[in-house]
């Protein structure tokens, strides 16, 4: 076709790059140029990832345009990482309606209810499907309240426990080329360690190749935070060997408790006299049993311990030193969802529409969004690895 055909004066160097990436994708240079002008004109640059259009992946694997869907998505841990990594959200399903009113405030979508109502075939398509499930039949404060209330846990939770199974539902029907799943550290050792090979292998059976990793949260955040992360990939998208790794803890000083602190803390969050008597009692009762429960005192220029979801009781987990003898306080909302990395979306207060009980339950639940990214950071460069091999990029058996 004659360069003048689509533009004209374009400088060579420039006709040359056009003409090898349309070669690549196995389209003319017309169609080459036209798709490149519609990225453009639709002024988000997100066409979809893993379809046929590979020369619109960065070189870099920081920014490319994909889709996800975020399932079971509290207030949208991994849609904050995923959508600083360049992704757009297809589909959210969350029941809890107050943590449904935080997510709709902070991003716009009303997320969908039970996951168990929806059909999967109408999920729209999507490159990776991202769910941190309900980790309470697993975790072992989940397992140890189930037990001693006589109820099933894990798989044998007739509620939770089949979600997991749920997500393999919808993950036949739409096969996303790249899962990004999260749960409790317990769920390796849950149930003397049968738990974890149904999911391992329930995963492998549909194709996937499973990576998993214990992440400590404590080099992204100043908090002990270990989850498991298993990263996915099709089979048949990306062979036997997708050469996945886990991200290096980032380098540089490591985060500080005293970081996420707030300079003038409401005074509500001082504990009463009687809550600080009934903690110290509690810990002393209990070190004397010679076990270790008791109260938290943070200290300041290291990590705190886990935030729960049962933070909003009495704050015992984390507890900060006020100096002396003086009574110790609890976080407030800002410190919390700094404290979980969701410092751009609350820089007051008012940023969070539901109660204070409903906003330390929801960052309780959350994921660390900058694990996340990490995490999903190096799933990408496995996708912009195989788009680059030049075979067209025909990642998606949809569009092969
Ligand atoms: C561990 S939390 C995930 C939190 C999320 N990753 C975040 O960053 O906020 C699990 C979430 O699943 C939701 N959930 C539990 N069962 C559900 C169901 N059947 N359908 C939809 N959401 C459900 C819970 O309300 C909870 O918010």
């Amino acid at each position: 076709m004659p360069r003048e055909y689509a533009l004209r004066r374009i400088p060579d160097e420039t006709y040359r790059w056009i003409e090898s990436k349309s070669k690549a994708s196995h389209v003319s240079v017309n169609q080459f140029l036209l798709d490149t002008v519609e990225v453009v004109r639709e002024g988000s640059g997100q066409l979809p990832l893993f379809e046929d259009r590979p020369y619109l992946v960065a070189s870099d694997s920081s920014m490319v345009p994909f889709k996800f869907i975020d399932l079971f998505a509290g207030i949208g841990g991994f849609r904050l990482a995923l959508q600083r990594l360049g992704g757009t959200c297809v589909f959210t399903s969350e029941w809890d309606k107050f943590s449904q009113k935080t997510y709709e405030a902070w991003w716009g979508d009303r997320p969908q209810g039970d996951i168990n109502e929806i059909d999967a075939d109408e999920i729209p398509d999507h490159d990776i499907l991202a769910a941190g499930f309900p980790c309470q039949p697993f975790s072992i404060a989940g397992v140890s309240k189930k037990n001693s209330l006589g109820k099933a846990h894990g798989f044998d939770c007739k509620e939770q426990g089949n979600l997991f199974f749920r997500i393999c539902e919808i993950v036949k029907a739409k096969r996303p080329p790249i899962l990004i799943l999260e749960n409790v550290k317990n769920l390796k050792s849950h149930d003397k360690r049968r738990t974890w090979p149904v999911i391992k292998s329930s995963l492998e059976s549909l194709d996937y190749v499973v990576f998993d990793q214990t992440i400590d949260a404590r080099d992204y955040v100043p908090q002990h935070r270990e989850r498991i992360f298993i990263v996915c990939f099709d089979s048949k998208v990306f062979g036997a060997n997708p050469g996945y790794q886990f991200p290096d803890p980032p380098s540089g000083p490591s985060p500080k408790f005293r970081d996420i602190l707030e300079a003038e803390p409401d005074p509500k969050y001082i504990l009463t006299t009687h809550l600080w008597k009934y903690l110290q009692a509690y810990a002393a009762k209990h070190k004397k049993a010679g076990n270790g429960f008791g109260y938290g005192m943070t200290d300041l220029d290291g990590v705190s311990r886990t935030l729960s979801a049962r933070y909003y009781k009495d704050g015992s987990e984390v507890l900060i030193p006020r100096g002396g003898r003086k009574r110790p306080r609890r976080l407030t909302l800002v410190e919390a969802a700094r404290l979980m990395g969701f410092g751009d979306m609350v820089t007051a207060r008012e940023d969070i529409p539901v109660s204070d009980t409903q906003a330390y339950k929801q960052f309780g639940n959350a994921v660390v969004p900058a694990v996340v990214e990490a995490v999903a950071r190096q799933a990408l460069s496995v996708a912009v690895r195989e788009l680059a091999r030049g075979d067209g990029g025909c990642l998606l058996k949809r569009t092969c």
